[in-house]
């Protein structure tokens, strides 16, 4: 009879061996997808996908500020959300003040925040809709990237330097999975088609 129970025993050994190690794997299978998750989230700074992220990241930055059409209201200039991000309104004729004395004594900016006057002569916040004319909707990452890192226009390494207001000498700080999470968002915007104007050059000469 002991010898019986013995051979069971035996038997059995393999069988609860294998279930330990089922459970084990079970285990370290699920601390795995912790991990995942984390991960992924943590790329994503802490939102489901990048795009929401990106919305995040446009909101706290303000790129509304300066890149959408606004709304007047009693309490001054809100964003137009259905224009939103859209640039200089095309239509929208340049401020009526003397250009000369703005630009020797600082800046001036209209009323909905799009074009800005000053010694660097006259900026237009850009259209950076998914708009694929008119805005961003057909530049690559690269493009993007190069835009903000360094400043270029459309982000093409040979072109002329962004002009101020665009703050980009604080958002090249950005890593690049936040100018990929922006991009992304930029790129799920309404396309608005706006053709924002060229800037103009000082009058003033600057020595
Ligand atoms: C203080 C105002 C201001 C803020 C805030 C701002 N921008 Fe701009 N941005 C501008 C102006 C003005 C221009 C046009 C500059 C020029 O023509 O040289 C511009 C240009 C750009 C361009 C270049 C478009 C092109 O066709 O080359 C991109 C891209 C851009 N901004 C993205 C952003 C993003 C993304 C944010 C927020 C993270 C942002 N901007 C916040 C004012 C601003």
């Amino acid at each position: 009879m002991k010898k019986l129970t013995f051979i069971i025993f035996l038997a059995l050994v393999p069988t609860i061996f294998l279930l330990s190690k089922c459970n084990t794997e079970t285990k370290s299978g699920s601390a795995k997808d912790d991990t995942t998750a984390a991960l992924a989230n943590t790329s994503y700074g802490g939102y489901n996908t990048a795009e929401e992220w990106g919305h995040h990241i446009v909101t706290i930055a303000g790129c509304g500020d300066c890149h959408s059409p606004k709304k007047m209201t009693p309490a001054g200039p809100v964003e137009n959300m259905d224009l939103a991000l859209s640039g200089h309104p095309e239509n929208m004729p340049i401020a009526n003040v003397d250009r000369k004395e703005m630009e020797s004594k600082g800046a001036i900016v209209t009323n909905d925040l799009t074009s800005w006057i000053g010694p660097w002569g006259v900026s237009y916040a850009a259209n950076i809709t998914s708009d694929s004319t008119t805005g961003i909707g057909n530049w690559s990452f690269d493009q993007f990237k190069l835009c903000i890192r360094k400043g270029k226009y459309m982000g093409l390494e040979k072109a002329r330097d962004l002009l101020p207001p665009m703050p980009w000498q604080a958002f090249q700080n950005m890593s690049d999975d936040e100018l990929n999470a922006v991009f992304a968002y930029l790129k799920s915007t309404k396309p608005i088609h706006n053709i924002v104007p060229q800037p103009a050059p000082p009058l003033l000469v600057h020595k």
